[in-house]
């Protein structure tokens, strides 16, 4: 249990001995500074409960409070608002609990398995500013959802199966039409067959392939038959898309690392695409498939639909998997190898009436049990000056990597130089870089749309990842300067700023379990800040090293070792690296 949960537990223990059952409390931290640290607003629901008149209540529940040393300056406002102030003693152990435990700024939650499907990575395309937000909300979620005690696995979920896959090896072997995948008569191996590709190679070769197929007929045919025969394993063209699918992965696998997203799972579309006879037998028997010019379609509007809900397209005529239908699969997938309680998609808001298609055809179906919960996490775009996603200053897709080199040209201009070598120089950037892009982007709520400002992101001063960094690298070097202290507990507090972060560290477990909630990190986005600033304006008020009170000196650096900490923690659950110096 946390020391929010604690002090809220104890203080309804004082409302019981005051003869009010409370089951919920209102402890919150107040907007009214001089009134008191904390308003508890329980009176009013009292007097409902109870038949009495709220001022009475509060009175009484005063009263008990006062009898408490660890409560001070109580108060009644207005109807029956009590205003409540923590003793520096209370406050101190504040800083002593999460001192011994940090696991104290924590409430667990009830253990559940949650898979978190935030990839989404097309096979044979490059990473776009597009896969940024998925990438980096889901990641942090997944590090939230574990630290609050939850069983979780991240899902690249690849894009490896469509048309686009058929277009490219298409494309490839109109390049080499002489290569052994290519060669019916071939019955050797191809593991040492040589594949002349690179993945720069792989994405020129898309956008080519895409666009002579928008001309040319015959070409997309011949991409269609292509793309079936990768589909039944046909010999040579299953191999080489095997092959393709590698080299991509590994690039993509690259992107992601440098952006701190570690999957625990790689599938792919085409590892779905292997349960489809079997979700084809649950469609079929359970009678929702109809037919519609020879293709099979599921019917999922519902009476209380007031926009139009088109059918979920099962089959095309043509015999091949819609995208619906390919996350049809992965859900009966996914039960069937980890039986999770919650399935969670991280993707852009237009792909909204996707997902409600698809977990309406599973509920007709059942393909999950009703107490497995499938949710969709509608994203806003980071958009360019324009209002519109992004772009490279020629008006063309913005590739992630490009995105980052974006940013860290403008992190290289802000690093020391007269303490940082040039070796280390650009990993350092780097660094901050991602620390800029990732802060920046979870700054607002999950579901707006934000803009792109590269100064105003890299920047070291406001709200953005440098800022943190910076300010997280001195409290590190400042306590590495005091190496006398044994950081076992503090002994006082001596300002207001003091007490202030002490409150702020109260309110933690709170912020972590908000954002789980809403599945968005802009209210830890903003904690942090919060927090760091309330520190850094407390180390320019004092001179903390050369402080000859021992006790003192003692517990302010505990309380930098507090704050470093809990910055540590957060900051790696949004997936941002400490860099050594900057
Ligand atoms: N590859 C898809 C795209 O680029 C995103 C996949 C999102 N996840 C899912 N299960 N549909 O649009």
């Amino acid at each position: 249990m946390s020391i929010f949960k604690d002090l809220n537990k104890d203080i309804e223990m004082l409302v019981k001995e005051a003869g009010y059952d409370i089951e919920n409390l209102s402890l919150q931290i107040s907007g009214r500074k001089d009134l008191g640290q904390f308003q508890l607003n329980d009176a009013m629901t009292l007097a409902k409960k109870y038949g009495k008149n709220p001022r009475q209540i509060a009175e009484d529940i005063v009263l008990k409070l006062s009898n408490d040393s660890r409560f001070t300056n109580i108060n009644i406002a207005g109807p029956g608002f009590i205003n409540i102030t923590l003793s520096d003693n209370y406050l101190i152990e504040v800083f002593n609990t999460v001192l011994n435990n940090i696991n104290s700024c924590i409430d667990k939650q009830l253990a559940k398995k949650i898979i978190i499907d935030y990839g989404g990575a097309n096979v044979s395309k490059a990473l776009h500013v597009g896969h940024l937000r998925p990438a980096n909300i889901g990641e942090a979620l997944k590090r939230l959802a574990k630290l609050l005690g939850n069983n979780v696995l991240g899902d690249a979920h690849l894009g490896d199966y469509g048309r686009p896959l058929g277009l490219v090896i298409l494309e490839i072997k109109k390049m080499y039409p002489n290569l052994a995948f290519f060669d019916e008569t071939y019955t050797g191996s191809y593991e040492d067959v040589d594949l002349p590709i690179t993945n720069a190679d792989l994405e020129k070769i898309y956008p080519l392939a895409s666009a002579k197929s928008k001309e040319d007929e015959e070409y997309l045919e011949e991409a269609r038959k292509i793309t079936a025969k990768i589909q039944n394993h046909v010999r040579g063209y299953y191999d080489i898309w095997k092959r393709v699918v590698e080299i991509s992965k590994a690039d993509i696998k690259q992107v992601y690392d440098r952006l701190n997203v570690n999957f625990e799972l790689w599938q792919g579309e085409s590892d779905a695409a292997e349960y489809f006879p079997e979700l084809n037998e649950i469609f079929e028997k359970s009678g929702v498939l109809e037919e519609s010019e020879g293709a099979k379609i599921v019917d999922v509007k519902k009476e209380t639909d007031n926009s139009p809900m088109p059918p979920l397209l099962f089959l095309r005529s043509n015999g091949t998997l819609s995208y619906q239908t390919t996350d049809l699969a992965t859900i009966l997938e996914r039960k069937k190898k980890y039986d999770p309680d919650e399935i969670w998609y991280f993707t852009d808001a237009r792909q909204s009436l996707h997902f409600e298609q698809v977990f309406r055809a599973a509920r007709k179906v059942k393909l999950v049990e009703d107490r497995v919960i499938l949710e969709h996490i509608p994203l806003g775009t980071m958009n360019g000056k324009d209002g519109k996603p992004f772009k490279t200053r020629d008006g063309g897709v913005m590739s992630l990597k490009g995105l980052i080199e974006l940013v860290k040209e403008e992190t290289k201009k802000r690093i020391d130089t007269t303490t940082i070598s040039e070796e280390k120089r650009d990993k350092i950037a780097e660094q901050v870089a991602i620390a800029a892009l990732k802060y920046a982007d979870f700054l607002p709520y999950r579901g707006t749309d934000y803009i792109f400002e590269v100064e105003k992101f890299a920047d070291l001063e406001g709200k953005t990842g440098p800022y943190l960094l910076y300010s997280t690298i001195r409290m590190k070097s400042l306590l590495a300067k005091a190496k006398d202290i044994k950081y076992e507990k503090m002994h006082m507090l001596n300002s207001e700023i003091e007490r202030e972060i002490a409150i702020t560290i109260l309110n933690m477990p709170n912020i972590l379990t908000k954002s789980v909630e809403a599945k968005s990190l802009n209210e830890i986005a903003e904690y942090l800040y919060k927090l760091t600033s309330q520190y850094n304006k407390f180390y320019n008020e004092n001179k903390i090293l050369v402080e000859e009170n021992e006790l003192l000196r003692e517990s302010w650096l505990i309380l930098t070792n507090v704050v470093y900490n809990i910055n540590n923690l957060l900051l790696d659950v949004l997936g941002i690296e400490i860099p050594e110096k900057m």
